[in-house]
């Protein structure tokens, strides 16, 4: 019997686990233990989804919550040593690039324990984000790296990564967009909502370098003001954004956009359905950028890098940075009629789960 822990932390971890927790289901010599670490706690960034991606509820739960980044990391490291020394796992498997992803990395990695990267490679080159700092702390430990786009396979390759740990098998978050789409498309959000398919902008936002500065965050503000004479924005606001609307004191500007429906986190399914009938996507999230390439929906990205260029290369993808003038000008571009238009990249094809299991049941002993 093959035991491998398969862990989560953050809402964007989710819906990447749940493909390959069910992947694991069809092979009677592995058996998955799915362990949460609690970064994310609150119903809406963590419970909501467990239902929506029909995952079974965490076998281990490490109730770590939000702290500084020393405190946070070192919490969850000292809490999942204790979780490998009782379970003795053949692998573990981290997704993605959050903080309990380079945290028990770092620690299966000092056990002996064979780690699994999925979605390895990814660099923006920017080490001010603190995902860059996970994205390669993680992959240097790992034994194996699963790759998403080719850009992956050439920093690895790069940064001196052996050819054999590395593997492209596409993408196990759009395994799951694939998965639930039908489902999705239930969703009841735009009726509730009263919003009309293609007639309105969704929003998110919550890098600590666009919210976490007054500035910043005033820039992006000056341009949802301009945008929401146009078209109806609808902005679901991740807490960090929100704790940073009151600190900052921009209640009221936010309020005054009449055009602007501001809401609290949605689950999984109707987020997808918003995105997928949005004239447009306004984000300064990673995934996202892939899910509007997927679906075809143009996306205006709020970052001046992104380590997922082939979003750019050949998806729906541009790059605005906080810049009020650029984030104006390329949803004019949109409302006019001239988005960019953009082809799926290659593997994305709903399969990425089965072939990294697969991988996993040949290699390990
Ligand atoms: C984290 C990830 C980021 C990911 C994002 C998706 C790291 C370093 N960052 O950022 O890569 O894109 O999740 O959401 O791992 N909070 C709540 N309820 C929660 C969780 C957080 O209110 O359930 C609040 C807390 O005040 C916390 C703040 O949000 O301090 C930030 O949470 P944290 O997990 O530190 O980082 P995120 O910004 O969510």
């Amino acid at each position: 019997m093959i035991k491998i822990l398969n862990v989560v932390g953050a809402r964007p971890n989710f819906m990447k686990i749940a493909p390959i927790q069910r992947a694991m289901t069809k092979y009677d010599n592995i058996k998955p233990v799915l362990v949460h670490t609690g970064q994310h706690y609150d119903e809406r960034m963590s419970k909501l989804f467990f239902r929506d991606l029909q995952l079974p509820r965490p076998d281990i739960y490490l109730n770590v919550g939000s702290a500084s980044h020393a405190v946070q990391t070192a919490k969850i490291m000292m809490a999942f040593e204790q979780v490998i020394e009782q379970e003795k796992p053949d692998l573990i498997i981290v997704v993605g690039d959050v903080n309990s992803t380079a945290a028990c990395s770092m620690v299966a990695a000092k056990m002996n324990t064979k780690i699994a990267h999925v979605e390895a490679g990814l660099r923006s080159f920017d080490r001010s984000m603190p995902e860059e700092i996970n994205r390669l702390v993680t992959d240097v430990l790992s034994d194996f790296l699963f790759v998403t786009e080719k850009s992956g396979l050439e920093n690895l390759n790069r940064e001196g990564i052996a050819d054999h740990k590395v593997h492209f098998v596409g993408h196990v978050m759009i395994d799951s967009l694939i998965h639930f789409s039908s489902i999705a498309e239930k969703s009841e959000i735009l009726r509730q909502l009263n919003l009309t398919p293609g007639e309105y902008a969704l929003v998110t936002l919550h890098r600590p370098a666009n919210v976490d500065h007054k500035e910043n965050f005033i820039r992006l503000i000056d341009a949802f003001e301009v945008i929401e004479k146009q078209i109806k924005i609808v902005f679901p606001i991740h807490p960090r954004a929100r704790k940073m609307i009151e600190r900052f004191e921009l209640e009221s500007r936010i309020e005054a956009m009449q055009n602007l429906m501001l809401l609290e986190p949605l689950g999984y399914l109707d987020f997808m359905k918003l995105m997928h009938h949005a004239k447009m996507v306004l984000t300064d999230s990673g995934g996202i950028q892939e899910e509007t390439t997927y679906l075809g929906i143009p996306c205006i990205t709020m970052r001046e890098n992104t380590e997922r260029p082939i979003t750019v290369e050949v998806g729906t993808n541009v790059l605005v940075g906080n810049n009020t003038g650029r984030i104006i000008a390329e949803a004019q571009k949109v409302l006019d009629g001239k988005a960019k238009k953009g082809q799926i990249p290659e593997l994305w094809d709903g399969k990425a789960a089965e072939r990294i299991v697969k991988i996993l049941e040949n290699e390990l002993p």
